[in-house]
């Protein structure tokens, strides 16, 4: 039996996108074979999502130091329906940031302490240009959420 991890982000003018990619062929390396993974925009990520899902990696930018209006429209639409039905669900976080990102970190571990998800990974953020080396560690970041579910670490 497959694991279910799901992919939510939101990016809005490709940095995110960007790194979306990586953790993306991360997570479907071939050598993960236990593992089905579905991405979706935060804005058409809703309950039924969530609830497939057995891990979760969530990507944003930092805007205005918070995470993305489309990611925290994705909480609005699924914290209540999925408060008591998604505790210890292991995730993680990428946040692209001009020079910071913390804010957007701040934001979503607020959320999801309140939805008694797991931190699988501590959050990986690249500020500034995005670079070939953070490509890889994107790329890491999600072939190692993929690879510890599989193998239930997590
Ligand atoms: C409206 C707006 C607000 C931003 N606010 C922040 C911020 O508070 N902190 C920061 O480090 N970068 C900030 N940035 C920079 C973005 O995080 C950065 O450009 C990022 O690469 C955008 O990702 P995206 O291409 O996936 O949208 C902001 C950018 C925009 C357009």
């Amino acid at each position: 039996m497959s694991k279910h991890l799901l992919i939510v982000s939101h990016s809005q003018s490709g940095n995110t996108k960007s790194m979306l990619d990586a953790v993306y062929a991360g997570t479907t390396d071939e050598e993960v074979t236990g593992v089905e993974v579905r991405t979706l925009h935060a804005l058409d990520a809703g309950v039924d999502a969530v609830q497939w899902a057995e891990g979760i990696i969530l990507g944003t930018p930092e805007n205005f130091g918070y995470m993305s209006g489309a990611l925290k429209y994705f909480f609005d639409e699924v914290y209540y329906p999925c408060l008591e039905k998604t505790r210890g669900l292991p995730y993680a976080l990428f946040v692209k940031a001009g020079n910071d990102g913390s804010g957007a970190v701040a934001s979503v571990q607020r959320i999801v302490a309140g939805l008694a998800w797991r931190e699988a990974l501590p959050p990986l953020v690249v500020q500034g240009e995005l670079q070939a080396n953070d490509l890889e560690i994107c790329r890491e970041f999600g072939m190692t959420l993929a690879a510890g579910l599989e193998m239930g670490i997590f």
